[in-house]
């Protein structure tokens, strides 16, 4: 990757409250007026697009915002019969399990992960035979079924404490490998553990490579690094290596930036995610590549009103998460595991 792509690259966001001026009011209307008729509620992943990102009580459609996991501790609190979930269908269907008494729909039941659609239930129980009594922790993004085969979940914001809380000195983690290896640095460090990994990988942050990360540490050298763990551990290193930074979940990423004095910060995660950042910090700069995940991207506002206007209509399949009744009760075990985590 030359130096002149890299600065030629979308640099900014405009804070989310400037997108009400941008985007369809009608459609906002429409949607915020269905939501109460259809007694719906709506959660938005931090990666949604930015004119999704905008909470209802400034104008936009979401009632909720956050990272996988406040997404999944939100799904049981909520009194609406409707979820309705904008993210990825393995987040949707984790609110599934939470609340299976409620209608879960996404906008898109083909917004999948690279790395959820990396792994099969199969594939643990042959993990499990080769490695027996090693206990099994899934990342979130893996599918209700593959879930219902393990001990624990985890999402990138509780995974270094679940793996400190096991007495065992191995560990399965599945499905990321770059998470994985980040990960066992810094558990090994602490505590000798060794993690069997899994060779999935985010089709998003494995593309955060050691050379574009050198060049961006070249062109902004006052720049701090915000990495999420899904990324390359070479990138890691060629970023956090005499420079300040963080790596961790989104969550983390969302608070170091709080707590830092630093004004311009270099984004290796979801491009997205800048939009959240921009309008959390908008005296600050983000630079980013601009990797979006085209999964997430699969929702909009259009499909959302079309969902909503499903509910209650013989169209609704097309948008419900159903899952059967032994793998939400199966899969509910590692995950309310995992909540003791939050
Ligand atoms: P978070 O757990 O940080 O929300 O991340 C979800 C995800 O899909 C990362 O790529
Ligand atoms: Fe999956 Fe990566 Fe997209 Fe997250 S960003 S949903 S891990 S493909």
């Amino acid at each position: 990757m030359s130096l002149t792509y890299l600065i030629s690259l979308p640099s900014y966001y405009l804070p989310l409250k400037m997108l009400e001026l941008k985007e369809a009011p009608t459609l906002y209307q429409e949607i915020q007026h269905l939501k109460k008729e259809k007694n719906a509620v709506i959660l938005a992943h931090y990666y949604m697009p930015p004119e999704l990102q905008l909470i209802a009580d400034k104008g936009g459609v979401a009632d909720f915002i956050g990272d996988s996991l406040g997404l999944s501790v939100e799904a049981t609190k909520v009194k609406e019969q409707n979820i309705i979930f904008c993210g990825v269908r393995f987040m949707a269907e984790t609110a599934k399990i939470l609340s299976p008494e409620k209608n879960v729909f996404i906008p898109d039941n083909d917004a999948g992960c690279s790395l959820a659609s990396s792994i099969t239930a199969q594939d643990v129980k042959n993990l499990k035979q080769k490695y027996p009594g090693v206990p099994v922790i899934a990342y979130v993004n893996t599918y209700a079924t593959t879930k219902a085969e393990c001990d624990i979940c985890c999402t990138s914001r509780n995974a270094l404490n679940i793996a400190r809380s096991f007495d065992s000195d191995t560990l399965i983690f599945i499905p990321d490998v770059h998470m994985g290896r980040n990960l066992q640095k810094k558990i090994t460090a602490e505590t000798g553990k060794k993690l069997i990994l899994w060779n999935g990988v985010c089709e998003v942050h494995e593309q955060f490579s050691e050379m574009s990360m050198k060049a961006f540490k070249e062109i902004y050298p006052n720049a701090e690094f915000l990495l999420h763990w899904e990324v390359p551990q070479e990138a890691v290193s060629a970023s956090l290596d005499e420079r300040k930074g963080v790596l961790g979940s989104t969550n983390d990423i969302l608070k170091y930036v709080g707590e830092s004095k630093s004004k311009q910060f270099i984004l290796a995660s979801e491009c997205d995610l800048g939009a959240t950042l921009k309008g959390m910090y908008p005296n600050k700069e983000f630079i980013t590549p601009c990797i979006k995940c085209p999964q997430m991207k699969k929702i909009n506002l259009e499909n959302l009103l079309q969902t909503l206007e499903s509910i209650g209509t013989e169209k609704a399949s097309k948008y419900e998460i159903c899952l059967d009744a032994d793998t939400i009760r199966r899969a509910s075990v590692p995950i309310k595991r995992m909540l003791k985590f939050v």
